[in-house]
């Protein structure tokens, strides 16, 4: 395999893992080296040589490959490497953005508060099934572009803001029109179910999803139209509660879709219990979640794809992640973006699950990349520095890793973020 491009200098390898995800005491034991390291990457984007500085001055391989590319080289500079991150969770699909809501919040009204009065999703829903699929590709691509910037290059994507099957389709298709666009990996989510719609019942929009929704998205995937992989319900007291969400997530199953659900975010509903004995893939929020909910986790292996920046807006109680990782649950992070909670950096989200959910820094870093990665069925290819994983990368301007974390609120400190071996931000 021909050669792409190679990375040189690097002053601190951060490998992360050569498992396919990290649980309990094992997110705190991740892979670092010091020293000086190279790696090369093939045409195909995948890692082909990870080897110290002076051993890869010596690869024929890449003597030749420098020979004739004398370009091909990346100077990491003494900097750290890490793999790029991976946001498990977020809506970026949306039109009229919730800044007047912000306020409403910040003096005390509560979420669904918000939502029961007509705001919330269905604002949102509004503005999107107003808006063409012009419009949103072009308030989508920026968003896309600044998740990069700060180090994302794997992206869990949903719908939802349709509730409607002409919307929904919408979305999912502007989702693969940004493809083409933004070198971020989108893992596309159909996500109908995430509210009920203004004048029906929680039961016909479940019907309706079921019935219609579902159906013309697995269409679509079949004539190459949407790439959809995953499904979501938005489990929760008042909106779809267990019955009716099960019923959408085994639809959903049936077809292929992993499952990757809201569940116990507001009320402890017992989503998580619901979700893990379906054998979904992740479950999302859980700030509510119950003993029981724990255990069935960490029996089903799916990932809980905690969303710090959720709780940190709404002042939530935070979901314990303590617990979850104690008992052996897969920990993953991720922004949950959305005209709620706008946040697009990933590093901002790992610090928050520092501080504020009292992980350490190398469980953030697991649960930003490996565990994420395995969220969206990536563990074997992306979430970590190996050989024929993807070269999905940061490179920072500083030789430790973990100032990605300590300084808080910009990304001054990433030199470049690379997505199969190609620079896409440079900083
Ligand atoms: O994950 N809780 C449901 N969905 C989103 C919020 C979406 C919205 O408020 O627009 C979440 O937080
Ligand atoms: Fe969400």
């Amino acid at each position: 395999m021909v050669l792409k491009t190679v990375v040189i200098n690097i002053g601190q390898l951060v490998r992360v893992t050569d498992k396919e995800f990290l649980a309990g005491p094992d997110m705190n034991n991740i892979q670092v080296e010091n020293g000086l390291f190279a790696l090369a990457i093939d045409e195909l984007g995948k890692i082909k040589y990870i080897e110290t500085q002076a051993k890869i001055n010596n690869n024929a391989d890449v003597r030749a490959f420098l020979k004739e590319n004398p370009d091909g080289i990346i100077d990491a500079k003494g900097g750290a490497v890490l793999p790029g991150l991976v946001d498990g969770h977020t809506h970026p699909v949306w039109a009229g953005d919730r800044v007047h809501e912000f306020a409403l919040k910040l003096s005390g009204a509560s979420y669904m508060k918000v939502h029961k009065a007509g705001g919330g999703i269905n604002f949102t829903v509004e503005k999107t099934r107003q808006a063409s699929e012009y419009d949103l590709l072009q308030l989508l691509i920026p968003r896309l572009e600044r998740m990069m910037k700060s180090g994302t290059t794997t992206v869990e994507c949903k719908s939802g803001y349709g509730l409607n099957t002409e919307t929904e389709l919408k979305m999912l298709r502007v989702l693969e029109l940004a493809r083409r666009e933004v070198p971020i990996e989108i893992s596309s989510t159909f996500c109908g179910a995430h509210s009920v719609p203004k004048g029906i019942s929680a039961e016909e929009a479940t019907k309706d999803v079921i019935e219609n929704q579902l159906p013309a998205v697995i269409k679509a995937n079949k004539n190459n139209e949407l790439n959809v992989e995953n499904i979501d319900v938005f489990c929760e007291k008042g909106v779809f509660e267990l019955e009716d969400s099960k019923k959408i997530l085994v639809a959903g199953q049936n077809h292929n879709l992993r499952l990757n659900l809201h569940g116990d975010e507001l009320y402890p509903l017992g989503g998580a219990q619901m979700g893990a004995r379906l054998g979904a893939t992740a479950i999302s929020h859980l700030e509510e979640i119950d003993e029981t909910g724990i255990t069935e986790m960490a029996k089903s292996g799916s990932v809980a794809v905690i969303l710090p920046s959720t709780a940190y807006i709404l002042r939530l109680k935070h979901p314990p992640v303590r617990s979850m990782i104690e008992k052996g649950v897969i920990v993953g992070l991720g922004t949950d973006f959305n005209p709620n909670a706008h946040c697009l950096s990933m590093p901002t989200i790992m610090h928050l699950a520092c501080v504020n959910l009292k992980m350490s820094l190398a469980e953030a870093l697991a649960a930003a990349t490996i565990n994420s990665a395995h969220s969206l069925g990536r563990g074997a290819t992306h979430g970590s520095i190996q050989e024929n994983k993807f070269g999905d990368l940061i490179v920072l301007k500083e030789k430790k890793w973990e100032h990605l974390i300590y300084q808080l609120g910009d990304n001054n400190i990433i030199r470049y973020v690379m997505k199969k071996g190609d620079i896409v931000y440079s900083g």
